[in-house]
């Protein structure tokens, strides 16, 4: 993933972003040997090596993305103390530590993202990029246009009122459930169940289908695949200003 040389250079704790920008400008900062002055220079610090004043940054690890399509049953905590299965053991990469982007319950299924990437990780997970996640649940109960009205516009919670989301009946199971199609632009705790409870209602089964521009597609339930280098860079392109 290519970020530009005075992030890399503050991540690793040498200067602050703009200090940075002024040792590159004052021809103190190499890439593979070579000085690079131009202000907005881009490299990726997984591949190349990267010094200042001819000290070289340590090496950074090589960033991995996964797109998990969680079954239910599994928690997605990266170790679980009391010994449940988690969303870990779906993935067996060896080489480096990888940890959930947020949290789905142990009975919610569908897609999670993991990566090494704690930057972005962060960056996704906070409500000023308002980064959507839309669910499909089947939910028990009266949804009347009022408890739409509410869930669209944003209902008590015990942490507070929640922000407006897009609420969308498009079906009804033969066992009487409403079919809900749910996007939100932050990610509270168990925020849908907590949700269709402030309305009297009680979520069934729920399952995450998109998160931002990423789906499910071509990814069975327990199975994963890694995102492409196009996908990360959409990511990073959503929450820039980190
Ligand atoms: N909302 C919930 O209630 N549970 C989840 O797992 C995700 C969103």
């Amino acid at each position: 993933m290519e970020e530009r040389l005075q992030k890399i250079i503050s991540r690793a704790g040498i200067a602050s972003r703009r200090k940075a920008e002024e040792m590159i400008a004052a021809g103190r900062v190499t890439v593979d040997g070579t000085v690079v002055r131009e202000p907005g220079t881009k490299a990726d610090a997984a591949s190349v090596r990267i010094a200042v004043d001819g000290k070289l940054l340590p090496r950074e690890e090589q960033r991995v993305y996964f797109l998990l399509n969680k079954p239910k049953g599994y928690v997605s905590t990266a170790a679980d103390e009391r010994g449940r299965r988690t969303v870990l053991d779906l993935i067996p990469v060896k080489k480096t530590r990888i940890y959930p982007v947020g949290r789905l319950d142990q009975n919610t299924e569908g897609l999670l993202l993991l990566t090494n990437d704690g930057t972005l990780t962060q960056a996704l997970l906070h409500p000023r990029f308002l980064v959507h996640k839309t669910y499909r649940a089947k939910v028990a109960g009266d949804l009347t246009p009022e408890a739409l009205k509410k869930l669209r516009g944003g209902v008590e919670l015990a942490d507070g009122r929640t922000a407006p989301a897009e609420v969308r009946v498009y079906g009804t199971t033969d066992k009487g459930l409403n079919e809900v199609e749910v996007t939100l632009h932050e990610g509270r705790n168990r925020q849908v169940r907590r949700m269709f409870e402030a309305v009297g209602c009680d979520v069934r089964s729920l399952k995450r289908t998109r998160f931002a521009q990423l789906t499910l597609d071509g990814v069975k339930r327990g199975a994963y695949r890694p995102l492409t280098k196009a996908e990360v860079r959409e990511l990073y392109r959503l929450v820039e200003k980190i």
